[in-house]
């Protein structure tokens, strides 16, 4: 029986080879379509399906965070870097199976209550958000980086990761996501952790007015070298500049309500600073414009430019995939990712800024303008490289 089948084989080489390599391959695919789907956000979803924030809503808070926006996937975080880091947490995945289908409700939300402290570490994060950081790692990493395309982390490579992603190198820059900061003073000194300040990062309702009165309660022990609460314009430099109308190369266009032209400082609209309030409301609009009208200006500003925003973040999506595809085809894109960066730069400066378009309304506009025209001319450009 066995003879037949091999002097079967032997007089259909060819197609036997071509049968072989087919199976082989067909087998690869399915078992490497597998790790893929089983890596997918929507894959965790069947598990981790609540809404909101917190225990069980992981996988909706990270559509709703930045790192969901620049496509870090939830494996970018939570699978260490490299094809070995990659399989481990592939193990991760079936005791997490195993788990689901052995513990009762209550004990999962327990697990997920008290996440290890370990669970992403700093280096980790520093791997993506540091020069240093990434080649240390890069460098100590054993086994290969990447079999396959998988994720985003296996290509990570600094500094040019960082630049097209429009980041500053935390340990290097004292100017990070709109604030005068130094990490590594901070890090180094107080031995600190990324998650002891950035305890909000993608999945926790943590306030910005927790990690403010954190900076200010250590801030009002260390003495005159460290910037006291009333030092607004110190720690909110993005803000100070939105204000000043500065900031963005080529566009100045200073708020009317800022400065010496008004007479006007932060405080005179964070009244409720002293309260420990410090956002204010469209209610504050009226304590000087008597027009109950101006809350309806202030709303209409804040939707506007909201609406903007995601239309302006979608066609980052759809620009970002076609560079990315016009590398892999080994076109000259050089310029086009210049374009690219300079345009979310100038969208950063705006998200950054958070008050979409209430500090200074006429220079948002001018520079989501400016990201929009810088879009289409990036568009253009890739048009006609090759
Ligand atoms: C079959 C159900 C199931 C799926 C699918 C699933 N998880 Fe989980 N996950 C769990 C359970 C149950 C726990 C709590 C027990 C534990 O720690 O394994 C958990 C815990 C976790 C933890 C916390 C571990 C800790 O030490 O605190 C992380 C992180 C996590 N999952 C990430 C993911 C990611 C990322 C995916 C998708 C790639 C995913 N999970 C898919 C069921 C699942
Ligand atoms: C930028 C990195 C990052 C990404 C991307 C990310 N996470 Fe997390 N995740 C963390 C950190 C850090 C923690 C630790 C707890 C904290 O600080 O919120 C955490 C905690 C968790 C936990 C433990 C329970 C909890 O709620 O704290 C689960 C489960 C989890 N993540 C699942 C996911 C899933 C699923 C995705 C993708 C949809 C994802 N994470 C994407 C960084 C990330
Ligand atoms: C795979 C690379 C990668 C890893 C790992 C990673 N990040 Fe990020 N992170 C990014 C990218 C890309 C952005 C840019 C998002 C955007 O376009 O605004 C970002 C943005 C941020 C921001 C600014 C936006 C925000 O959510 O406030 C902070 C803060 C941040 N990361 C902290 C962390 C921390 C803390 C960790 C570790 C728990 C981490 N990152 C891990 C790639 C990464
Ligand atoms: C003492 C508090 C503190 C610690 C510790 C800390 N950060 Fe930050 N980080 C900040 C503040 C403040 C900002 C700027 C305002 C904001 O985005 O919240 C910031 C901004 C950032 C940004 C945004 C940069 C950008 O260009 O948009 C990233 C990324 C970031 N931090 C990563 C990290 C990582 C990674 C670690 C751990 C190695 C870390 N941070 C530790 C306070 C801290
Ligand atoms: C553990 C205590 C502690 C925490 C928490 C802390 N700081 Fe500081 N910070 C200090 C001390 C001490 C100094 C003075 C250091 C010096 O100049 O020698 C300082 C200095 C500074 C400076 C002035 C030095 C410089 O970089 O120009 C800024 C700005 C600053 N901190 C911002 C922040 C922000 C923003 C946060 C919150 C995210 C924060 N700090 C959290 C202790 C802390
Ligand atoms: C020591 C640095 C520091 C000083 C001084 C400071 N802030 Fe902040 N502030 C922060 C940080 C850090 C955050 C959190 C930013 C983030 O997470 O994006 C913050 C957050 C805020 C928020 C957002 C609060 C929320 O819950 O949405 C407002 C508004 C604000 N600050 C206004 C002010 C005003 C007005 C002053 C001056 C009276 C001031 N801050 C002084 C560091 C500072
Ligand atoms: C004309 C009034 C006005 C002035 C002047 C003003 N602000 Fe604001 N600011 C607001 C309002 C209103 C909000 C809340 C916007 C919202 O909720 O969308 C806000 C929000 C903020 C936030 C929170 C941003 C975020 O990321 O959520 C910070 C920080 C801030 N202001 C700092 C400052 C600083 C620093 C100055 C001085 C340089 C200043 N503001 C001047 C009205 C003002
Ligand atoms: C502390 C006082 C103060 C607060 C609070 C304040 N403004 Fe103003 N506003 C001014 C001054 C001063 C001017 C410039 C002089 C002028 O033309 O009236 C101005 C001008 C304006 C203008 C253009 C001129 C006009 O009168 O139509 C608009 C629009 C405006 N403010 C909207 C708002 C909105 C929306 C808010 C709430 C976020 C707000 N203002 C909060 C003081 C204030």
């Amino acid at each position: 029986m066995l003879t037949t089948v091999f002097d079967w084989c032997k007089r259909h080489i060819v197609l036997f080879t071509i049968a072989s390599v087919i199976f082989v391959v067909m087998f690869g695919f399915i078992n490497i379509q597998i790790l893929h789907m089983t890596s997918e956000p929507e894959f965790c979803h069947l598990c981790h399906p609540a809404q909101g924030f917190g225990p069980l809503a992981e996988v909706d808070s990270w559509e709703h965070s930045a790192h969901g926006d620049a496509g870090v996937s939830c494996l970018d975080c939570h699978g260490r870097p490299g094809v070995l880091g990659y399989a481990k947490a592939k193990l991760g995945g079936l005791k997490d199976t195993y788990l689901q289908l052995t513990i009762s409700k209550e004990e999962k939300l327990e697990i997920l209550s008290n996440p290890s402290e370990d669970l992403v570490p700093s280096w980790h994060c520093l791997y993506c958000h540091s020069d240093e950081g990434n080649q240390t790692v890069r460098e100590t990493t054993k086994g290969p980086m990447k079999l396959v395309n998988m994720r985003m982390l296996d290509d990570v490579v600094n500094p040019e990761f960082r630049e097209r992603k429009g980041l500053a190198d935390i340990m290097t820059d004292d100017f990070v996501g709109g604030t005068h900061f130094d990490h590594s003073l901070h890090i180094e000194d107080f031995d600190l952790t990324c998650r002891d300040c950035h305890f909000g990062v993608v999945h926790n309702p943590a306030t910005a007015t927790d990690r403010m009165n954190f900076c200010v309660a250590c801030h009002a022990d260390a003495g005159d070298d460290a910037p006291q609460i009333n030092d607004c314009a110190v720690c909110h430099e993005v803000q100070v500049a939105m204000n000043e109308g500065t900031g963005i190369e080529g566009i100045e266009i200073p708020s009317m309500m800022y400065g010496d032209a008004a007479d006007m400082t932060c405080t005179d609209c964070h009244t409720g600073v002293t309260k420990g309030i410090y956002r204010p409301s469209s209610e504050s609009c009226t304590d000087c414009h008597e027009d109950e009208e101006y809350k309806e200006i202030f709303d209409e500003w804040a939707a506007s430019t909201s609406a903007r925003i995601d239309v302006l973040k979608d066609i980052r999506v759809e620009l970002e995939a076609a560079l990315l595809d016009a590398d892999a085809a080994k076109r000259g894109t050089d310029d086009v990712w210049k374009t690219y960066e300079q345009a979310i730069l100038n969208l950063k400066f705006v998200r950054n800024d958070g008050t979409h378009s209430v500090h200074n309304n006429e220079y948002t506009e001018a520079i989501l303008d400016a990201v929009e025209a810088d879009f289409k001319k990036a568009f253009i450009q890739l048009d006609s490289v090759w």
